[in-house]
């Protein structure tokens, strides 16, 4: 599903976004002050885009095109870090915009070093992971997770991921994917959805958290069904850092559901002013290798993580931010 936003509500939105200070000197204040400047958005775009957020039958995915963009770039960061020379701050009110009408941004202190705006970049050390920070490879189809001691990683993570695209690929070869659950279930056959369904599965912990934290040994999950709930509205869970099959069944099983993603997925190419909004419970996403040069001129997303709601998360709640858990 794609919106279009006219040059005329894009150069409206970006005059107020343009006179706002930088974000996260306060965050409350922040998103306060982005929902005032969205509020010149036509009242059918935002209710699109809250019904987007709001109903189990809204699609899974939901491109914005035309969003303002900042008038100057820094080189793209090669770290993966924060650039300290960013001067305007049009992406980041973008995404903190979109991000506040479809729920609240969430930190974790085993991602991007429990900071509420992601950069999502080319690093050379994580090249070939199945990470974000990758480039060379296919990212496979996964929901973003996050680790937790509870053992399962699809509890505490984010109901929705928001990318906005600050540069593109020089070669413009990257493509981002979109696999919907309810679209996975009419293509797979029966018995396979049965499996899928069964406690079978291991997902190991993201790539960040394994490798951080754990000396980059495997940290599984419990077993857990990769798909659960009615079949019209169905939630589905997978890692990008390795599932693993308890039965042949079962790696049977994800091998037929990998082909099918790649069958019914939806594709985007993502270029500055696009904002790509996932729901991480319905679908899985993916994105294509693309050449990375690391050299300032690479591709550049942020990412907010985004939750409906906190209270189920709080015991994980860190006592130095209220944002971060
Ligand atoms: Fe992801």
């Amino acid at each position: 599903m794609e919106a279009l936003l006219s040059d005329d509500i894009r150069d409206t939105l970006n005059d107020v976004l343009i006179t706002l200070p930088a974000p996260l000197e306060s965050v409350d204040l922040t998103l306060a002050r982005v929902r005032q400047a969205f509020s010149v958005l036509p009242a059918e775009l935002l209710s699109r885009i809250a019904s987007f957020g709001r109903h189990v039958s809204s699609p899974g995915a939901l491109c914005l095109r035309n969003l303002p963009i900042d008038p100057r770039l820094p080189p793209t960061p090669v770290d993966g870090e924060r650039s300290p020379l960013k001067e305007t701050f049009i992406s980041e009110s973008v995404l903190l915009g979109l991000t506040e009408i479809i729920g609240t941004p969430v930190a974790f202190r085993t991602e991007k070093g429990g900071r509420l705006i992601h950069d999502v970049v080319p690093v050379p050390s994580g090249a070939t992971t199945q990470t974000n920070q990758s480039s060379t490879v296919f990212l496979t189809f996964h929901n973003d997770l996050v680790f937790d001691e509870s053992s399962r990683y699809d509890w505490a993570n984010p109901d929705f991921v928001i990318l906005v695209c600050v540069r593109q690929d020089p070669g413009r070869i990257a493509r981002t994917y979109y696999a919907d659950a309810r679209h996975l279930l009419g293509e797979l056959p029966p018995s396979i959805v049965a499996t899928l369904r069964e406690p079978l599965f291991r997902l190991n912990a993201p790539g960040g958290y394994v490798r951080n934290f754990a000396d980059d040994a495997e940290v599984l999950s419990e077993p857990l069904a990769v798909v659960t709930g009615p079949s019209q509205s169905p939630e589905i869970r997978l890692a990008a850092n390795g599932v693993r099959g308890i039965t042949p069944e079962a790696d049977r099983a994800l091998i037929d559901l990998a082909e099918a993603c790649r069958s019914v997925s939806h594709e985007f190419q993502l270029a500055p002013g696009d904002a790509l909004l996932i729901n991480n419970r319905k679908g899985v996403h993916a994105r294509s290798p693309f050449p990375a040069r690391h050299d300032g001129t690479d591709r550049w997303l942020q990412r907010t993580y985004v939750r409906r709601e906190m209270w189920t998360i709080r015991r994980r709640a860190s006592a130095g931010s209220p944002w971060v858990h």
